[in-house]
């Protein structure tokens, strides 16, 4: 566990000094520790550390950050941290490597952004291999990377309209994964049942919600102690000390209360986005990763927010269904994610990435 003052030990312990709000004695400043997390990488860090930083802020699952980064004379090598799986939820690791995905997407924006070119390669091992060399460029999309949130907020229900569609497209464009775009409103409504429904297979499944119980960080304090959890507020729930928190949990997570408001969140979008790769395999998983972070940092671009509705993927059952609708029923359907205009949530945290880097 990060305590207090690794955070401070870390990269942005100086953004979180002078912004002034990290009460050191009354406790953690949950808004100040956020803003240090999404400041820009500091110029005068090395090199790899900037681009870790950057990587670190992609978007992965349960926020468990399930990444190792592996960096000396070679190429930059992304590992999966085995033991930040969520074995019920993600049995098969489909989300761990799509979370890789999305951190090695951001990482070779920032290598763009510093001049460098960069190649990923999928090993038999399971790592991700971004090789390095002169003569990259800045792609606008790294801009977007401190921006970017998954936001669980209501959507205000406006449209987007056909040249932002392609807009988003075109900036998902991975080798090895498209993206389909749903936004009839019939169609919507036939993916939403199948998420609905497969809601409540997993919350009546006492050890998804006890695995999903142990990534909630219920209170400012447990968030920043950890660095890593979905903090309470980011979703837009009440916040609690930890322990009130985990104990009422599974008592108020119900599939009643969750789809009245999964159904709300869906109709208030602009759309459905579900990323489907070519193979169903970790590397085809990769690819997916990374483009829905591509596909995120482009609608942080054009001010759309982007959520997750896993729900159909997560649970077998509903995925043959959902790849029937959308007329792919020779693939897996890897990612489902609605979009739209909203307000931003609180930022999540990250942890130090001191602590997720290893030098060989
Ligand atoms: C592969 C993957 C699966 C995810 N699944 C869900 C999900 O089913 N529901 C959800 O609310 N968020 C989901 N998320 C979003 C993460 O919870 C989110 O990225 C993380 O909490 C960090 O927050 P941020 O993206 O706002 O920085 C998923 C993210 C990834 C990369």
């Amino acid at each position: 566990m990060m305590k207090r003052r690794q955070v401070l030990a870390g990269a942005s312990a100086a953004a979180v000094v002078a912004a002034g709000g990290y009460a050191l004695l009354g406790g953690p400043d949950y808004e100040a520790v956020a803003a240090a997390t999404w400041q820009p990488a500091d110029p005068a860090a090395p090199e790899i550390g900037r681009l870790v930083h950057y990587a670190t802020l992609a978007a992965n699952s349960h926020n468990t950050q399930p990444w190792i980064f592996e960096a000396g004379s070679g190429p930059i090598r992304i590992l999966p941290d085995t033991t930040r799986r969520t074995p019920v939820a993600d049995p098969d690791d489909h989300h761990l490597f799509a979370t890789l995905g999305c951190a090695a997407e951001n990482l070779m924006l920032a290598a763009g952004a510093e001049g460098k070119a960069s190649a990923l390669s999928f090993g038999a091992d399971g790592a991700i291999a971004v090789d390095l060399a002169p003569g990259g460029a800045e792609d606008p999309l790294f801009a977007a990377i401190t921006a970017r949130q998954c936001s669980r907020s209501l959507y205000d229900g406006s449209t987007v309209s056909a040249a932002d569609l392609s807009l988003l497209e075109r900036a998902a464009q991975v080798d090895g994964c498209r993206v389909l775009l749903v936004t009839e409103p019939a169609e919507v409504a036939a993916i939403l049942d199948l998420i609905l429904a497969a809601n409540a297979v997993q919350i009546a499944d006492p050890a998804f919600v006890a695995e999903l119980g142990d990534w909630l960080r219920f209170s400012a304090a447990a968030a920043v102690d950890t660095g890593d959890g979905l903090f309470s507020a980011c979703s837009g729930n009440p916040t609690m000390p930890q322990w009130i928190g985990q104990r009422m949990f599974p008592r108020v997570f119900t599939p009643e209360a969750e789809n009245e408001k999964t159904a709300a969140q869906v109709r208030s979008s602009a759309g459905l986005a579900i990323f489907v790769s070519d193979r169903d395999d970790a590397e085809h998983w990769v690819a997916a990763g990374r483009s829905y972070q591509r596909f995120a940092l482009q609608a942080t671009a054009l001010d759309l927010k982007t959520a997750f509705l896993n729900q159909p993927l997560e649970v077998p059952e509903y995925r043959p269904q959902l790849a029937g609708l959308l007329g792919v029923t020779d693939r897996r359907p890897d990612l489902l994610v609605r979009f739209g205009r909203g307000p931003a949530m609180p930022r999540s945290l990250r942890r130090p990435v001191a602590d997720v880097m290893r030098m060989v």
